[in-house]
């Protein structure tokens, strides 16, 4: 009886303890709108247990049932999916709400507080150090690497000799050789040594990740510390920090060595070249060794957050573009001529001919396929801020210390947004239509925390389709349709398989 007693108390307890402390949140998401929630659980038991594409496909029911703004409750914490340009614009215009959402924390283990992750003033200072890696002089020089490595991605793709095959795994591995050269300086042959442990790393660390974000009871730190899982992540996140420092290490050790370059005072690699990156071949690696902030050189852990960055936000990202976008070409055999003709008119049907900036800046065409890909298939399908104060978001009040996503996925399929929204029309990128709102198309997001990847990303994904479109008529497997899932990245669950027949004037 008196235990009995005791439970009914402590129950009352919590239950009044729990109303007040979150009192205002549950007030204030009660007027959002969204699926119907139970006491304390909020919608937990919806999303529980439920694999990637499943939450996937519940995302996209809430999206269409509740348009513009759906309100997910994860017992108090507030999780707010806007899908609405208009609304979009309170968050991507801001300069104020720029922190990351609790998602983004997962990663820090591996990619630290980097340019993705970090927030306020170490953010703003990163940002500014780093934007000159991205100067088209830079990008300019890494055509050469793109071009190399797609070659070898062609020669793969000549093996499957006409039989199906599944191109999202080799664009993955030519993907991470350009990331690895571009950021780091290193060819690792990805493609070729498939087995080596960093790339292995790379691939099972973020599949290790996304597993925790996924599964409610591992997001505490208490548990997941438990679990066999935080043991492969320490094991995995020590080869690729390893890795990485080896990397700089020797990269810095040469720069010093190198007669062209001295130090300051403070350790700062003073390059007497000014013109950044005019004269010498340089990876984003050497850029940050001769950046300082405030008069300090960056040190090698300030280096490393960025480089593992870059390896983490700049090769799934364009892997998911370039693929989807081959599952595009394939699936529309007009538009694949169209873009086939463009290839053959700018490079030739000589297998010689070299691909540069200007040869790539005039593929229009095949611009307008990459965009109406990414505006279907985002490779971010959404990004997360997290709110520090309620936010006034055109009529509703998002409570402080919500988790709100943005959804370039959602918002691209809306047929109030778009008409036909799920018609493949690179059409309508051409120059003489106007978007209805700035913004309505953000698959690299807007704003101060706009993806600075995205030039990279535009070259990389026209050299890689460019030359698949030259070498290969593709088709898609007959009865292929991709099983989307929107992990931080929208991936096929089946991947992308074609037929790719080799094109004779080739
Ligand atoms: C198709 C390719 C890509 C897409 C669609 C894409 C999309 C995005 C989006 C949506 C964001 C904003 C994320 C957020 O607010 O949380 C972002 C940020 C970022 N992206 Fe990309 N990205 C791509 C490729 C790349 C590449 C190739 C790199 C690097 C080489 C890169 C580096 C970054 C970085 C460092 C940020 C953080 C920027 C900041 O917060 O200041 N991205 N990207």
């Amino acid at each position: 009886m008196d235990l009995l007693l005791i439970f009914i108390v402590s129950i009352c307890i919590f239950f009044g303890w729990y109303y007040t402390k979150f009192r205002e949140t549950l007030k204030l998401a009660a007027k959002l709108p969204g699926p119907p929630r139970l006491p304390l659980i909020g919608n937990a038991l919806m999303l529980a247990g439920k694999s990637p594409v499943q939450l996937h496909n519940t995302f996209t029911e809430w999206a269409s049932k509740w348009p513009r703004i759906t309100c997910i409750m994860l017992g108090p914490q507030c999780e707010v999916l806007i899908s609405d340009p208009k609304l979009a614009e309170v968050f991507l215009s801001s300069q104020k709400l720029i922190n990351k959402s609790d998602e983004y924390d997962f990663f820090t283990a591996w990619i630290g507080t980097g340019l993705l992750t970090s927030t306020g003033r170490k953010w703003f200072a990163r940002r500014k150090v780093i934007t000159p890696a991205f100067h088209f002089k830079i990008l300019d020089q890494f055509v050469d690497i793109f071009d190399k490595h797609t070659d070898i991605f062609i020669d793969v793709l000549k093996k499957s000799n006409g039989k199906p095959i599944d191109v999202f795994q080799p664009v993955t591995l030519c993907a991470l050789d350009n990331i690895c050269e571009t950021a780091m300086g290193i060819d690792i042959q990805a493609q070729i040594k498939t087995d080596s442990l960093y790339v292995q790393a790379v691939k099972e660390i973020t599949s290790l990740l996304i597993v925790r974000m996924f599964t409610f009871y591992l997001r505490p730190d208490f548990i997941y510390n438990l679990s066999s899982i935080k043991k492969r992540q320490d094991e995995l996140i020590k080869i690729l920090h390893d890795f990485t420092d080896k990397v700089i290490v020797n990269r810095r050790e040469e720069l010093i060595k190198s007669k062209n370059n001295n130090l300051d005072e403070n350790s700062n690699i003073i390059d007497e070249n000014e013109d950044i990156g005019a004269k010498k071949k340089m990876a984003f690696l050497d850029v940050l060794l001769h950046s300082s902030i405030e008069g300090k050189a960056l040190t090698n852990m300030d280096i490393r957050e960025e480089v593992d960055t870059f390896m983490f936000e700049g090769h799934d990202t364009t892997s998911s573009g370039i693929a989807f976008c081959l599952y595009n070409l394939a699936k529309h055999p007009e538009i694949q001529q169209r873009a086939y003709e463009e290839a053959i008119n700018i490079l030739g049907t000589d297998s010689s001919t070299p691909i540069t900036t200007t040869t790539l800046n005039d593929f229009n065409y095949l611009e307008m396929v990459i965009k109406e890909t990414l505006r279907l298939y985002p490779s971010v399908p959404m990004f997360g801020r997290k709110v520090q104060e309620h936010v006034q978001c055109g009529p509703y009040l998002i409570p402080k210390g919500s988790n709100v996503a943005v959804s370039p996925y959602f918002m691209s399929r809306d047929p109030t947004l778009w008409e036909d929204p799920l018609k493949f029309d690179p059409e309508r990128f051409s120059s003489d239509k106007q978007q209805s709102h700035p913004y309505i198309y953000v698959p690299f997001s807007a704003g101060p925390r706009n993806c600075i990847g995205q030039k990279f990303a535009m070259l990389e994904m026209k050299i890689t389709v460019a030359k698949a479109l030259k070498h290969f008529e593709m088709s898609v497997v007959p009865g292929f349709n991709p099983i989307v899932m929107s992990e931080l990245i929208l991936r096929p669950e089946n991947g992308i398989r074609l037929q790719l027949k080799e094109r004779k004037a080739v």
